[in-house]
């Protein structure tokens, strides 16, 4: 048995205008959990649709050995053969299939040409059991939250018994929970012998359970280490391509007046009636201001936002006031004419359309201040394009590029350049970094910083505590519908944060 079970040399692969891979060597050892790390648009998720046959041999440069024999893979199907199974950082279930089609679509459990109905039942519940997941198999998948679909997307990959497991940013949008569960399962995969290439931003998660990292710069490894020799720093360091000293710009102010007040406002659960999600939340976010929101998944953070700009169930009760004055928006598009946009967490939800090129995409929200009487100014548009690609280090050959092409992380800069550019007077960021390397996360800091100093004011909604702590002004936290606490930047720290976000308010002191 060759010691690796994957050897990738000399690969290279072009889109129109781009080098994505320049030579890449890349080899995991059995049974390792091998991390794959690198800046947004490095090249780690072209790399692996390149292993897995998604770009089939003859669109790419190089040689693929698997257990040391040279392989072509002509198609996904193939690799599958080869023992491997791939998880892709964009989710790829059917919303209109139940859990146990989804999982063995394509991969039908028959007898004498017949799908066996119970077969298939049964072994989706065994196989849900193992990911940690209660559900009926026969469950459409639409209805499901993205971490549960991300845990049946793992499903189904253990399903196919895979030697080599590829998992493309799982957590990116998993609760802390699920998370948990997710590099639990991961660990006993290992102790079984599967080996696992597992690509992340999330560099704590890099260091708990891979054996070996490799970063990727520019299409290129810069280094493949065993974990061990490596910290934080360094990874970054390699990453970026320079020392980072310093994560986060933080920038202390005096607050201005109330930009935006929230009284009393509470929310009905669309689903259980006589259920409120938010249950008289009151708050005041000021000019001059980052206001952090903190809380577990599931807590109504983002329900908090989108009922503000009318997107979600019925407001039961309460008071908005934006800039003094007293509104209820019912719909987004008054919320956004009026000056108060949202950014939200999913970014496929966020209005990008992925068919569309960056700037169009960009302006969208914006035509208003891109056109003029009903025509639009080219110009305009093209110059505030080229600036936020600059501004958020978006890597794309120009700003004509079909959004759908740009790497997952970019995409998400596209979206958050599409909320900046209308000019809000409030702008509301719903996970702002997911998916974003380090080092473009700092440059996102850095605007948001701009944009207040300019007028605006921020609330970030996160689920990285050192985030929220490292950029925010006052942090509010909420619990089950509630904001349970408040802590100035100076106050907060991440266990009282935790214990907010965690116990009910009428236990603690
Ligand atoms: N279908 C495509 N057409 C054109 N360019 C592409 C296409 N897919 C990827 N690219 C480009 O190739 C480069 C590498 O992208 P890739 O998706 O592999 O990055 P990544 O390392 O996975 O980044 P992220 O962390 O943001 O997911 C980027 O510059 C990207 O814009
Ligand atoms: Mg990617």
């Amino acid at each position: 048995m060759a010691e690796h079970i994957l050897e990738m040399k000399g690969i290279s692969k072009d889109f129109p205008g781009v080098r994505a891979l320049n030579g890449v060597t890349f080899q995991v050892v059995r049974g390792h959990c091998h991390g794959l790390v690198g800046e947004n648009g490095a090249g780690k998720s072209t790399l692996m649709k390149i292993l897995s046959g998604f770009y089939p041999h003859g669109t790419y440069e190089g040689d693929i050995l698997v257990e040391g024999s040279v392989r072509h893979f002509r198609g996904i199907r193939d690799s599958e053969h080869a023992g491997i199974a791939i998880i892709f950082q964009e989710l790829a279930l059917a919303p209109n299939l139940s859990i146990a089609e989804n999982i063995f679509l394509g991969n039908e459990l028959a007898q004498n040409g017949v799908i066996d109905a119970a077969a298939t039942h049964q072994k989706t519940q065994q196989i849900l059991k193992e990911v940690g997941l209660d559900l009926d198999p026969e469950t459409l998948v639409g209805g499901l939250g993205i971490g549960v679909r991300q845990l049946i997307e793992i499903a189904k990959a253990l399903s196919k018994n895979a030697d080599l497991l590829i998992l493309d940013e799982p957590t990116a949008a998993l609760t802390e929970t699920e998370t948990e569960t997710l590099l639990t399962i991961l660990n006993r995969l290992r102790n079984k012998g599967v080996t696992c290439i597992y690509i992340s931003h999330k560099l704590n998660e890099i260091f708990r359970i891979t054996d070996t990292v490799t970063i990727l710069r520019d299409g290129q490894t810069i280094r493949t280490l065993p974990t061990k020799a490596l910290d934080e720093a360094k990874v970054i360091s390699f990453m970026v391509g320079r020392e980072m000293n310093e994560m986060y710009p933080y920038r202390s102010r005096v607050p201005g007046k109330p930009m935006l007040e929230v009284k009393q406002w509470s929310v009905a659960d669309p689903e259980i009636p006589g259920r409120l999600r938010l249950n008289r939340v009151d708050f005041t976010l000021h000019s001059n201001e980052i206001l952090g929101i903190s809380g577990l998944m599931g807590v109504g953070r983002t329900e908090l936002a989108k009922s503000l700009i009318g997107a979600y169930g019925k407001v039961v009760s309460g008071e908005l006031y934006l800039d003094g004055s007293l509104q209820r928006f019912e719909t987004p598009r008054q919320a956004i004419l009026a000056g108060l946009n949202y950014l939200p967490e999913d970014r496929k939800g966020s209005g990008l359309n992925l068919m569309m090129d960056i700037k169009e995409n960009m302006t969208l929200a914006s035509l208003d201040r891109v056109s003029s009487r009903g025509v639009l100014k080219k110009n305009l548009e093209i110059v505030e394009s080229e600036r936020y690609v600059q501004k958020l280090a978006i890597k794309t050959p120009s700003i004509e590029q079909k959004t759908g092409n740009l790497s997952g992380g970019n995409q998400q800069k596209v979206a958050l350049a599409k909320w900046m550019l209308c000019s809000p007077r409030v702008l509301i960021l719903d996970e702002p970094t997911r998916g974003i390397d380090v080092g473009a996360k700092f440059e996102i800091y850095n605007l948001m910083n701009d944009l207040v100093e300019a007028g605006l004011s921020v609330i970030m909604i996160s689920s990285e505590l050192p985030e929220l702590l490292g950029v925010c002004n006052r942090i509010l936290v909420m619990y089950e519908g509630r904001i349970s606490a408040e802590f100035s930047h100076d106050e907060a720290n991440q266990e009282k944060i935790m214990a907010a976000a965690c116990l009910n308010p009428t236990e603690q002191q």
